[in-house]
């Protein structure tokens, strides 16, 4: 089979690729997603394996198909199957306090189709949107793809620094022109961790308000705070149809079913509707996971999750404070699953990952989360998907390297 492609001849076609092929480039063909757990991964986002709730999802399939097995194996036009609609309408004002209807709401495959639908339905090639730097590489990938110019506005401890929101607004008017929207994490921020004060998401909604700029609410990470008060939504604070909320199943239920949401305006949700061409999200997942919601399995579920990454980011902090040289610095994450590093002065990420890759050690470097320089001395470090040991000799092992980078042993 292999022998056969490498003989095969192709015709040049490139020619006639869209601009978006084009600008989106080309993905990662034939990995093997399991080739992560060949090395200790602090690389991805990946929930813990041990975890995931297999027998519980055997039951939940077992009852969604024999309840409703026609629907279920079934297109699924529309929105989202009620029942699941339905769930998030629950989980949504119980957890979120965001007050959902029907309108409110699409289920998407994952969060990431919902990011990529909203900037599909707002973003054409040179459209200004704002984001806070570093952000989600995907959101990056998303905004390569479709030509948008990013404005990034750098965070302090409690979100992005109103100052550079201020001016960049005040900016934008000046030329007569608006941004498309600004994209933010508000909970346990990917990559850096942090989360927004209150205070903050007051001013920059205020702030959205006067100019009449939309807001893409991204909060994959909301349900797993292991410490301190939950802190109000910007779709709640609102309450006058600038946010589009996003959501996801993949880190409290398992990232394989595919499951997001976004709750927005019902003029919003209805275009994006109308941009996704899959016949619907998976009806199959969605029973499964309206069953898993709806029987109470998924609450407990997420309180044995908060319990496991609270200890997990203890077990990384501590690693960090032994085995980390001085000169380096780290983010005190509340809740998810990340902690964001900057590395001694002199010392750059791009030298500290393939030698950790080498040794063992999978992470993340800085630079993925810009959408063009930046991040050169960070790292994104992962706590999620390894155990306490591997966690502990993973650090070490990252330590020696920016020691030996750092000419500090
Ligand atoms: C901030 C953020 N948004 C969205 C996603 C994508 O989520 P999903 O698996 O639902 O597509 C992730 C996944 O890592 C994420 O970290």
């Amino acid at each position: 089979m292999a022998e056969a492609t490498a003989q095969a001849r192709y015709t040049e076609l490139s020619e006639l690729y869209s601009d978006r092929a084009k600008m989106a480039g080309p993905g990662m063909v034939g990995l093997d997603p399991r080739s992560i757990r060949k090395v200790i991964s602090f690389s991805g986002g990946y929930p813990d394996a041990t975890t995931l709730p297999i027998q519980d999802i055997i039951e939940a399939t077992r009852v969604a198909l024999e309840r409703d097995g026609e629907w279920a194996l079934q297109y699924a036009f529309g929105s989202g199957i009620p029942e699941l609609v339905e769930q998030l309408r629950i989980k949504l004002a119980r957890d979120q306090g965001i007050v959902a209807d029907v309108p409110n709401i699409l289920v998407t495959n994952g969060a990431s189709q919902a990011l990529g639908l909203i900037f599909e339905m707002f973003v054409n090639p040179g459209d200004v949107i704002l984001s806070e730097a570093p952000f989600f590489l995907g959101t990056v990938h998303y905004a390569h793809a479709n030509g948008a110019v990013v404005r990034e506005l750098p965070l302090d401890d409690d979100g992005i620094v109103i100052a550079d929101l201020e001016r960049e607004l005040n900016a934008l008017r000046a030329q007569g022109t608006r941004a498309k929207f600004l994209y933010l994490v508000p909970n346990f921020q990917n990559p850096t961790g942090i989360t927004y004060s209150f205070e903050r998401r007051k001013q920059i909604v205020a702030l959205a308000q006067e100019h009449g700029l939309p807001i893409l609410e991204d909060d994959a990470y909301f349900d797993l705070r292991f410490e301190g008060d939950k802190v109000p939504t910007f779709y709640e604070l609102d309450g006058t149809g600038l946010v589009m909320y996003c959501g996801t199943f993949s880190k409290i239920l398992s990232a394989g079913v595919r499951l997001g949401w976004v709750v927005a305006a019902p003029d919003i949700i209805a275009h994006l509707s109308g941009l996704k061409t899959d016949y619907g999200t998976g009806a199959f997942a969605s029973s499964v996971a309206a069953e898993f919601a709806g029987s109470g399995t998924l609450l407990e579920h997420v309180q044995e999750l908060k319990h496991l990454y609270h200890q997990r980011r203890d077990v990384m902090l501590d690693a960090l404070a032994e085995h980390m040289p001085p000169g380096t610095s780290w983010t005190r994450p509340t809740g998810g699953f990340f902690v964001w590093i900057t590395l001694p002065e002199g010392v750059s990420a791009a030298d500290v990952t393939p030698l950790a890759q080498q040794r063992g050690v999978g992470v993340t470097e800085g630079t993925y989360f810009f959408s063009g320089a930046g991040g050169e001395d960070k790292l994104r470090l992962s706590y999620s998907f390894n155990t306490d040991d591997e966690i502990r000799q993973g650090v070490q092992i990252v330590g020696d390297v920016v020691r030996e980078l750092a000419g500090t042993r």
